[in-house]
């Protein structure tokens, strides 16, 4: 059993707290938010994630999982500290370190017993040793044995708990090879490879991941686009280039781009790094460029198919960046919605977990309670995410609801050709079906 404190308790450092603790260890869960810690104390979850709730309560009955704000508490005679703070995108793109910086001093300040401090926020290329400079400035010459390891992490909000409990892989680096080693320990039960390595490129093994995955939803988007002026289909295109094994059918789906708290902010920061250190990162430009274009592509075909926004009513269905789960960052549906109040529509909408922090967000946005709601007396009815509660809808219903019998599919979700048989209009994405698109 080792001793971890886990400082930060969001969708990763929660989920990584919860699950290191089901896995035996003891686990301190530290957050400087008292709101989200009084509300984890009393078993209330401040995020959606599946299976999350009942995996919190079942460590903390067994007495392996804690939750507190007290600092010194919870980072004295741990033995491995990970810190999974957020690190937000700064004014010019780079990621901001802030958080990252007041956990390592606080590290510095309140611990005197050898420790591993393991950086699994997404940090950018030289922040392990930055954070070794930190620790070692902030101690003024006081000793401390402590080494900095990266271990990254690579779950999917949605999915987190599985992904956690299930990786592809582990990627653990530091220039000390015993402190990775002992950072392993923690992930041997889960029978994965593991990847030891130095930390710079445990560090760019994390951006290049998801600089790769955002491409690869970008380059669908484009070909979705060549697709609706050449009369193809982009799913049909994904699915036989997907077949290939070279290849594979991950992230080929054409739609609204993406979004969410990891993939603009990495993509970003990835760009910035790679200007400050002299190189041109025109494929992550242009990566970045189709994803802002795709959104926009979506505005220009309501404003035709409507003549016009202003006084429109729009519904939009699904507001998390993907499907389970509550988090709205960078998701498509927010700049949609910015863009379509920005030319005067009204907008309603539903989400089945995102509600609470679109009320937040949107203060002039119509919330609805189910998508029967939303449909009712709308110019057009778009899909944002594709919760599986949007599958199977009731369209017959629908379509008596909707003022004007229009769809705008952003994640090709549904049959275009029923709905046009149903005698809706529906546009999907990168699918010149019948000449409609
Ligand atoms: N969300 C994801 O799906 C995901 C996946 C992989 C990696 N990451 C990376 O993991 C990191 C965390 O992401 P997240 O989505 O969990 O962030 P988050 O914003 O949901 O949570 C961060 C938490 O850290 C707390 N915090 C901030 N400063 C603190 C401090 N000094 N001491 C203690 N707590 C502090 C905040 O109060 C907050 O609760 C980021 O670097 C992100 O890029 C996220």
């Amino acid at each position: 059993m080792t001793k971890i404190c886990v400082i930060g308790t969001g969708y990763v450092g929660l989920v990584t707290g919860t699950c290191f603790a089901d896995l035996g260890n003891d686990v301190v869960c530290l957050d400087v938010d008292e709101t989200r810690i009084s509300k984890l104390k009393n078993g209330i979850m401040p995020i959606y994630e599946p299976g999350l709730e009942q995996l919190v309560a079942q460590n903390v009955r067994a007495g392996r999982l804690v939750f507190t704000t007290n600092y010194p508490d919870a980072v004295k005679d741990t033995e491995i500290a990970f810190i999974a703070v957020g690190t937000p995108s700064g004014v010019d793109g780079e990621a901001d370190l802030q958080y990252v910086r007041s956990a390592a001093e606080a590290i510095a300040d309140l611990v005197d017993t050898p420790i591993i401090v393991v950086n699994k926020s997404t940090v950018p290329v030289g922040t392990g040793d930055w954070v070794a400079d930190v620790i070692k400035k902030r101690r003024g010459g006081k000793p401390l044995e402590f080494h900095v390891v990266s271990n990254p992490e690579f779950l999917r909000e949605g999915s987190a708990i599985n992904d956690f409990m299930n990786p592809d892989r582990v990627v653990l680096g530091s220039t000390e090879r015993e402190a990775a080693n002992k950072v392993a320990e923690l992930y041997l039960t889960l029978r994965c490879p593991i990847v030891v390595t130095d930390l710079r490129t445990a560090e760019m093994i994390k951006y290049a991941s998801n600089a790769f995955l955002a491409t690869r939803i970008s380059f669908i988007n484009e070909i979705g686009n060549m697709c609706e002026e050449m009369g193809a289909d982009v799913k049909e295109v994904a699915r036989g280039m997907g077949l290939d094994k070279r290849i594979g059918p991950s992230f080929l789906d054409a739609g609204l781009g993406w979004g969410g708290s990891c993939f603009p902010k990495d993509v970003k920061a990835l760009a910035h790094m790679a200007v400050l250190h002299g190189t041109h990162p025109q494929l992550l430009q242009a990566v970045m460029e189709i994803n802002r274009n795709q959104r926009r592509r979506v505005i220009v075909k309501l404003r035709k198919a409507l003549g016009g926004l202003n006084d429109r009513e729009i519904g939009v269905l699904g507001l998390a960046f993907k499907p389970n789960t509550d988090d709205m960052r960078e998701a498509p549906a927010v700049e949609l919605i910015h863009l379509l109040q920005n030319e005067g529509a009204h907008i309603k909408a539903y989400d089945p977990q995102a509600m609470e922090n679109a009320g937040q967000m949107f203060p002039r946005l119509t919330l609805c309670n189910n998508p029967y709601e939303v449909a009712e007396g709308v110019d057009a009815l778009v899909l944002a995410t594709e919760w599986n509660e949007f599958k199977q809808l009731d369209f017959e219903r629908i379509h008596e609801l909707m003022r004007q019998p229009i769809i705008m599919d952003g994640r090709n979700l549904w049959d275009g050709d029923r709905l046009r048989e149903q005698g809706f209009t529906y546009y999907g994405v990168g699918r010149a079906v019948n000449g409609q698109d």
